[in-house]
């Protein structure tokens, strides 16, 4: 996967960036795609983007997880 910027829009409908999604994973500690969406409103209204929440949310949970 390309290297993302935090200000890289994922989601048009809510306008959710992928700093969006990395700050609720850190400051909620979620866990789960659904929970992102649950928590950021990212893929709620067309759900073209749920592709994209899905591996920026695994990615950064992956990243997470090795350090
Ligand atoms: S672009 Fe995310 S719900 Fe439409």
């Amino acid at each position: 996967m390309e290297k993302m910027d935090k200000t890289n829009l994922i989601c048009f409908c809510n306008a959710v960036t992928a700093g969006d999604i990395w700050e609720a994973i850190d400051t909620k500690n979620l866990k789960s795609t659904g929970e992102v969406m649950g928590a950021t409103y990212a893929a709620g209204l067309c759900g073209s983007c749920l592709d994209k929440v899905d591996s920026v949310t695994k990615d950064y949970l992956a990243r997470r997880k090795s350090h």
